[in-house]
């Protein structure tokens, strides 16, 4: 097995490479003068297994994933990792004519096997022409969150959509869950309260899959100081943090923001490095 590694996942190619023993084979990018890109694998791999590993956060991550699997043509076999693929929350037709953005995206990538970790939505595993299959990070974002040693740690999920990543993050570990349920009391009052706990001096950590804006955390982190918590914290799988995120959550008042390096940004403590070697020992 030799490890490809795109340019948006060096870092975790690398430690997946280190990981598992794997090699990493050298590519070259760059831009021809009308912005085109190129790559080269400079290692060999022919007849080889290879496992191409790349974030898709923007459009021309995606091109370099569509050049590195047409680079492999050669391999025995190709596997595909995209730890965070984007568009994926386009994944389905909210208004008629629209393009599920999604599946257009996944049909493109013709693989062996193809590895995800949280997809916004599994039902897009079934575009890929390929073996596909959804990796979970949260026991490893869970494992960090224990090893804080927090005021009594409650971990919250903002909707009831997250209530499976705040689950899967404290299972085994002794810690709390719960979610934020909205209440509708009359015409144009709701309440929006954790469903079973109370937060008041606890240290809280919401966890979703991803942060884009920042604005359900950032309403999160208001609503639950307003209820009592301690410290707030926020985990998240995915780590977009598109424009100014980051200051809407420390303007919110969040303690820390906790993330993956399924895309490699400053606040991507927890690697998913350890899930995608576990995983690679079935394909
Ligand atoms: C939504 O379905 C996702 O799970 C996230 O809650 C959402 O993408 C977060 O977006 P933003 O950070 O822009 O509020």
């Amino acid at each position: 097995m030799k490890i490809i590694c795109g340019p948006a996942s060096q870092l975790l190619a690398g430690r997946v490479s280190e990981l598992t023993g794997y090699d990493l084979l050298l590519s070259e990018y760059k831009r021809f003068p009308d912005g085109e890109q190129y790559i080269r694998i400079l290692d060999s791999f022919e007849g080889e297994t290879v496992t191409i590993i790349q974030s898709t956060v923007n459009d021309s991550d995606l091109v370099s994933l569509l050049q590195l699997i047409d680079a492999c043509c050669d391999a025995f076999k190709i596997n595909v990792v995209i730890p965070y693929m984007g568009y994926a929350r386009q994944d389905k037709q909210f208004r008629k004519g629209e393009s599920i953005s999604a599946r257009a995206l996944a049909r493109t990538i013709k693989a062996d096997n193809v590895l995800t970790i949280n997809i916004h939505d599994t039902s897009i595993l079934d575009y890929f022409d390929a073996n596909a299959v959804n990796l979970d990070a949260t026991p490893v974002i869970g494992k960090y969150i224990k090893n804080l040693r927090l005021k009594d740690p409650l971990i919250i999920a903002p909707d009831d959509g997250a209530i499976g990543l705040a689950k899967n993050a404290s299972k085994d570990l002794g810690l709390d869950y719960d979610f934020l349920e909205k209440t509708r009391l009359s015409g144009d009052t709701v309440s929006i309260k954790p469903k079973h706990l109370e937060v008041k001096g606890r240290d809280v950590i919401i966890i979703d899959d991803i942060i884009s804006t920042g604005g359900t955390i950032a309403e999160t982190i208001l609503l639950l100081r307003s209820h009592g918590a301690h410290e707030v914290f926020t985990a998240c799988v995915h780590p977009v943090l598109s424009s100014n995120a980051v200051m809407k959550l420390f303007r919110a008042g969040v303690k820390s923001i906790i993330a993956t390096d399924t895309i490699d940004k400053g606040v991507s403590v927890v690697s998913v490095a350890p899930v995608i070697g576990e995983a690679m020992k079935n394909i």
